[in-house]
């Protein structure tokens, strides 16, 4: 359609019909044989049938016979036919399910994240999807929070905005409406990722210098990326919710970062102001946040029940109900829903392209460079298969791998590592045991009570979790090594799941415990979707594999580096804790005047645990062994229009091949606010030949020296910088330079 044609359909519309294009609800409505919305699944929305029919969008229909018939079934008593946008959370992957953001974040692969975003709008798109409820670009920074689990950028805003716009850019391609392409929406507007102690839905406060230089980067290179939507975040920030915060949605996103597309809230978020204290009523929370600028209502019935009366006391805001929908129908447009309601949706594509073998394989490929080798003592990996194998613990046999957002792949039909092993390993050298669940009932009770599931109970679980450890040990005697998976529940992490206490679970510690008795080498391969605190079981055992959850061919992952065919090459994007009173942590924190260099009381310490993390943020090792020597600058100074080159000498010094994450960071050694200790301002993912040596160079322009100041300008100042080279935030090689 023409833009002309769009704004005369706008013209035809009745203010019911505009304002249904603000409401967003879930699907489903539309699948019932005979709908009702006084008591089908919309019931607690209170819409009327009529507004039912006018809503702009719905959230979370997939399948192309589904979306087909939704969309139908909308058509058939919509009066201007205008189609129904179809909204997905493809948080990793759609049928395929890829690793969860925060691993695919650890591969530091610009080209491993775009692959999978790729393979997800393609699944996706044909499946139904027209918008994707992605990239999550929050900043985090406390492990306590369950969903770092969804944050691609983990600690870093650099790598954040690094990834924000690939993502953006693989979804969207050049042409939204064509095959295998998907309007992104980056979420979730603003520093939902710095919620206080790391409760979900909780409190933000921060000065706007903190939020612009360290949460706002990933927003708005997603925004520059020409990202078509935005989704606000559920916090209040600087105490007003972010979904009615005129600062942050005219002020900032519309004004200053030019964003021009969809405004969506999330999941019920209008309403909740009234929760928040911020909104008096459903009446007010509507004109809250209509003046804010929110263009959707995701499920909530404020919209569809308010703005009507608010429009006729107010012609004012009529115009921004106008402004509002036209952003709608012009992506609507856009994706060419006008002249094909169905978007790209086809059975026979269906059958062609999703969770096809060439994918499948490429999704193993990017899965394992998303794994972190956090411990290898003794060069315990890779496992040589001829040794006598024991494989213990609840993920042994286990395909519920590929996390809480999955909710479109078949957790069922995943291979295990069992599956896996087998067909590796000699029978006569692999035995196997469980040794202990995920979680004890008490533990999984508080989870599904949660969800409203019946709780579950197991009569004398104490005597036969004795047991089961006790049989794992007997079995484990006769192996020449243990291979331990362990981890979290995939129900842990995610949405509402915060945890005050981020270790393993105590059965499971207990398991380890009675192990290690057996002195025999322990690899540990790590499933979770957050940083754990390790610090009860890191002694104990020999290798920590962490491998998140890493999705569909998790299994065929793992088993390939384990055994050393492919060599780990993950780096951690956020700091592990050595327990969680040490969250917040992160490596780019500001300097105390009071550092805890020696041993000395009144310094910034705790008592009882070491200061810094227990693995730290860039870190990962290899099956190589990297050795970095010559860090070079060509000069010692800069200026605004000149740059340095730096270089550093790099050597494989083992038989293994693979790749290594090079590492730059820059320290602003004073300034005219408090600097951080050292920033990421770049890296290269460089592979090496056994025994390869290589010079790996670098450039410093001046935009990597600025900073938000205290007049919240965007400035370098002069003085004297740090920069550091190495595999990791903490070993490095050093040498200074200066801004002149
Ligand atoms: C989440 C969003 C998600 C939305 C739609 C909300 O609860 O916070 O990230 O996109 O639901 O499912």
């Amino acid at each position: 359609m023409k833009d002309r044609e769009i704004i005369e359909l706008l013209n035809k519309m009745t203010l019911e019909e505009k304002i249904g294009q603000m409401v967003q609800v879930a699907g489903d409505a539309f699948l019932q044989a005979d709908i009702n919305v006084t008591t089908g699944p919309l019931k607690n929305l209170e819409l009327s049938e009529e507004m039912l029919y006018n809503v702009g969008s719905v959230l979370n229909v997939m399948g192309s016979k589904r979306v087909r018939k939704v969309q139908d079934e909308y058509l058939s008593k919509s009066r201007l036919k205008i189609p129904l946008l179809f909204m997905d959370d493809v948080i990793n992957g759609y049928k395929i399910a890829f690793p969860i953001p925060i691993a695919q974040g650890c591969s530091w692969n610009v080209d491993v994240v775009r692959k999978i975003a790729q393979i997800s709008a393609m699944e996706s798109n044909i499946a139904g999807a027209n918008v994707n409820f992605s990239p999550m670009v929050d900043l985090v920074r406390d492990a306590r929070w369950g969903r770092v689990m969804e944050s691609i950028e983990g600690e870093d805003p650099y790598l954040g905005q690094i990834y924000s716009k690939n993502i953006v850019q693989a979804y969207q391609g050049n042409n939204i409406s064509q095959l295998g392409q998907i309007a992104s929406c980056v979420k979730h507007i603003a520093a939902y990722g710095a919620v206080e102690s790391g409760r979900d839905y909780n409190t933000v406060d921060m000065s706007e210098r903190e939020f612009r230089q360290y949460y706002m980067p990933a927003y708005k290179a997603g925004i520059d990326a020409n990202a078509e939507m935005l989704m606000t975040s559920f916090n209040i920030i600087n105490g007003i919710p972010a979904t009615i915060n005129k600062w942050l949605i005219q002020d900032l996103v519309r004004k200053e970062l030019g964003f021009k597309g969809v405004i969506i809230s999330d999941y019920g978020a209008i309403e909740e102001t009234i929760a928040h204290g911020a909104s008096k009523d459903e009446k007010e929370a509507a004109l809250n946040a209509i003046n804010a600028g929110v263009d959707i209502d995701m499920m909530s019935r404020i919209y569809a029940n308010y703005l009507k009366e608010i429009c006729l006391e107010n012609k004012e805001i009529e115009n921004k109900v106008n402004e509002s929908v036209l952003r709608i129908l012009r992506l609507k447009n856009k994706l060419g829903l006008f002249e094909n309601p169905y978007g790209n949706t086809d059975i026979e594509k269906e059958k062609k392209y999703i969770m096809n073998s060439d994918n499948l394989k490429e999704a193993k490929r990017l899965t394992q460079e998303t794994f972190v080798l956090l411990k290898n003592e003794n060069n315990i990996l890779p496992l040589n298969k001829n040794r006598k194998i024991c494989l213990i613990g609840p993920y042994m046999d286990n395909g519920a791998i590929t996390g809480s957002w999955s909710m479109f792949s078949d957790r069922a039909k995943n291979n295990t590592i069992l599956d896996i092993f087998r067909n590796r390993v000699k029978s006569e050298n692999l035995s196997y045991a469980k040794g202990t669940e995920i979680l004890r009932t008490e533990e999984i009770n508080k989870i599904l009570k949660a969800d409203g599931t019946p709780t579950i109970h197991i009569d004398n679980e104490q005597e036969k979790e004795k047991q089961s450890i006790k049989e794992a040990k007997e079995i484990a005697k006769n192996s020449d090594i243990i291979v331990l998976t362990l981890g979290e529940h995939y129900k842990q992490s995610g949405e509402a799941c915060s945890r005050s206490n981020i270790n393993l679970p105590e059965n499971q510690v207990e398991l380890v415990n009675e192990l290690y008795k057996l002195n025999k080498p322990i690899v540990v391969i790590l499933f979770n979707g957050r940083p754990l605190s390790l610090n009860n079981i890191e002694n104990k055992v020999d290798a920590i594999l962490e491998v998140w959850f890493p999705g569909t061919t998790g299994a065929e992952a793992i088993t390939e580096v384990i055994f050393g065919d492919v060599t780990p090459s993950g780096k951690l994007t956020m700091s592990f804790p050595q327990n969680a009173g040490q969250c917040p942590i992160y490596y780019n924190h500001y300097k105390t005047g009071r550092p805890h260099t020696h041993d000395f009381r009144y310094l910034s310490r705790y008592q009882d645990i070491p200061t810094q993390s227990l693995y730290p943020f860039g870190y990962g090792l290899s099956y190589c062994k990297f050795k970095y020597r010559n860090l070079q600058l060509n000069k010692k100074q800069i200026d605004k229009n000149t740059t340095i080159k730096v270089s550093v000498e790099i050597e494989n010094a083992s038989d293994y091949e693979g790749y290594e994450v090079v590492q730059l960071y820059i320290q602003d050694l004073y300034g005219s606010v408090v600097r951080p200790v050292k920033e990421l301002k770049g890296f290269k993912k460089e592979y090496f030949k056994p025994h390869e040596n290589k010079i790996i160079e670098f450039k410093i322009d001046i935009e990597m020296l600025k900073f938000w100041n205290e007049k919240l300008q965007y400035v370098a100042e002069k003085g004297e910088f740090k920069v550091y080279i190495g595999g990791d935030s903490v070993k490095t090689l050093e040498e200074t330079f200066e801004l002149v």
